[in-house]
């Protein structure tokens, strides 16, 4: 098979790193570009020197310069923080690249939405409804297919990976939002987060010794991923969602533990609630639906591009709890970009992704 080409902007921050990584192993593709404003002129090698392996670590990390990388790479990955995707988008699809932007700004499908959770109006709000929110278990037929109606081709041009906290809260709850089966605007979401989920760039709340041995909820009421979760939820159900997101930051490097709460719209047991679970990912291969009694741990899906999920109904409140676990860096970033890179080349989607297994403990 050819190989298709593709290039990491942002190679130096953890998600870009952690999709080079990936994409060294990945037999579909070839890394042709990677980016890096501060160490623009090292190698991978210097620059990443957790890489080894067979693979050739002399690419050399270049400046982000869209007009001169556009026509290196089929594919390009937009590792950068939010708001600096916006700009560089428009070159890349000129190019004629496909852009998977691992930010937040082409996920709301309204402008208004953006502008008020991230303080600033939209560059390019022409291009939120051709962008395709890139959760796969939920919009595979939009990546690729029939539904995807994107110029050119039948494939999607850009996808918008979703955000860290997103991709748990809306594994866990699609599955009842869509069935009608809570109250839904009674749902509660608790997030725990590894601390890598602020990036790599140096901030106080990240220090070793403001978050070591220290565990806070911040953002309360106002984090930037609780309109996300809305939309795509919203999406799913008959009636607007809305709901409370409330995101802790926990002393670990990676991962996230979701819980999830709602109100039942009308009795039903664990087990019926497992079943709705088991009904709608049981073809999926990157979620495993847990046993009665067993609930996800961060651990057992470290380094991998699952998610894991456990539920209970509480009869005493006639709540339902639901609990995911996923790798922030992997299924909440670059595990997930791969597997929609997968989904646009029409390749199974478990390449590149398959032989990765938790490190435990
Ligand atoms: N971390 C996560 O768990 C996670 C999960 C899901 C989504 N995301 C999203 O993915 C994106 C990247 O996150 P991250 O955590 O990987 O960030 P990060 O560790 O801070 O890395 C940012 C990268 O962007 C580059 N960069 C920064 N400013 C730039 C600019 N103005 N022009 C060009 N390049 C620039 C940096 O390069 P140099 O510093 O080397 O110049 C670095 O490679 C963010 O939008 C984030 O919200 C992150």
């Amino acid at each position: 098979m050819d190989r298709i080409k593709v290039g990491v902007v942002g190679a130096t921050g953890y998600s870009g790193a952690e999709l080079v990584r990936l994409l060294l192993s990945h037999p579909g593709v070839e890394l042709v570009f990677a980016t890096s404003e501060q160490q623009a002129g090292k190698s991978l090698r210097q620059a990443l020197p957790h890489l080894g392996g067979p693979h050739d670590l002399r690419l050399q990390l270049r400046p982000l310069d869209p007009a001169a990388l556009a026509g290196e790479a089929e594919v390009v990955f937009l590792c950068l923080p939010h708001g600096v995707s916006m700009d560089a988008v428009e070159v890349f699809l000129e190019g004629g690249c496909r852009v998977i932007d691992l930010g937040a700004d082409f996920r709301f499908r309204d402008p208004a939405v953006y502008k008020a959770w991230y303080a600033k109006p939209h560059a390019r709000p022409d291009l939120l409804s051709e962008a395709v929110y890139g959760l796969p278990e939920l919009h595979r037929n939009l990546l690729s297919g029939p539904g995807a109606g994107t110029a050119p081709g039948t494939r999607a041009r850009l996808v918008a990976n979703p955000g860290c906290y997103p991709t748990g809260a809306i594994l866990a709850l699609a599955p009842l939002v869509t069935r009608g089966l809570i109250e839904r605007n009674t749902i509660i979401v608790d997030s725990k987060s590894g601390v890598s989920g602020g990036g790599r760039a140096p901030k106080l709340d990240f220090h070793f010794p403001e978050c070591n041995e220290n565990i806070k909820a911040y953002r309360v009421g106002r984090h930037q991923h609780t309109p996300e979760i809305e939309q795509e939820l919203s999406r799913l159900s008959a009636e607007p969602v809305t709901l409370t997101f409330t995101p802790h930051l926990v002393p670990m490097t990676r991962g996230i533990l979701t819980v999830a709460y709602g109100t039942l719209a009308r009795p039903l047991d664990t087990r019926g609630i497992l079943a709705c679970f088991r009904e709608d990912y049981r073809a999926e291969p990157f979620i495993r639906v847990l046993d009665q009694e067993e609930f996800p741990e961060t651990k057992h899906v470290a380094g991998t591009n699952r998610c894991h999920l456990g539920a209970r109904v509480d009869t005493r409140t006639g709540r339902v709890v639901v609990v995911t676990a996923i790798d922030n860096l992997l299924k909440g970033a670059a595990g997930q970009a791969v597997q929609n890179l997968n989904v646009l080349l029409g390749l199974p989607e478990t390449t590149g992704l398959a032989g990765l297994q938790a490190y435990w403990p």
